[in-house]
């Protein structure tokens, strides 16, 4: 089994919406008892909430279903998982702060890292106050296919 936990900052908007596509296309794939995700924030203020409506609806109308509820990324977290997917350089950061050691830092990669068309560093911008929740769609659906040939690649599934 491969495990994997998209992270941004609040857990409501960025990380369900890059684990509703990934779950959907492992589901397609046909992979979907192989790889495990889930999705987590480095912040807590919106802990225990669904995913923000906006996210929804614009996942909705892509056919996608976001579901969960918002949690918080801790140190203990790393050892469940083989990836830790941020979705900016600040995630980014603030998660190799958190790393217990370089096993749990060498986990840590941006989404966009499997995003074919992104220069390497490129992130998936924060939507929250800004809006462009079918940008943050698009990046994921290009990203998440890309991270799903990575996978295949990696680990022969
Ligand atoms: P997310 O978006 O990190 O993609 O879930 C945000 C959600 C909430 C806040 C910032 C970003 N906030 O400042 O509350």
């Amino acid at each position: 089994m491969v495990r994997i936990s998209f992270v941004c900052l609040g857990n409501i908007c960025r990380s369900p919406t890059a684990e509703g596509v990934m779950r959907h296309m492992l589901d397609e794939a046909g992979l979907g008892e192989r790889v495990s995700i889930d999705s987590a924030g480095t912040g807590s203020w919106h802990v225990g909430e669904p995913p923000d409506e906006r996210a929804r609806q614009e996942a909705r109308r892509r056919g996608y279903r976001l579901t969960g509820r918002a949690r918080q990324f801790g140190p203990g977290d790393f050892a469940e998982v083989d990836y830790v997917i941020a979705m900016d350089r600040s995630n980014a950061h603030a998660l190799r702060e958190m790393a217990p050691d370089d096993a749990a830092r060498s986990k840590i990669h941006l989404l966009r890292d499997f995003d074919p068309e992104s220069p390497a560093g490129s992130e998936v911008p924060d939507p929250y106050y800004e809006g462009g929740f079918d940008l943050v769609l698009d990046i994921a659906e290009r990203s998440c296919r890309g991270l799903l040939g990575h996978l295949r690649r990696e680990h022969g599934i």
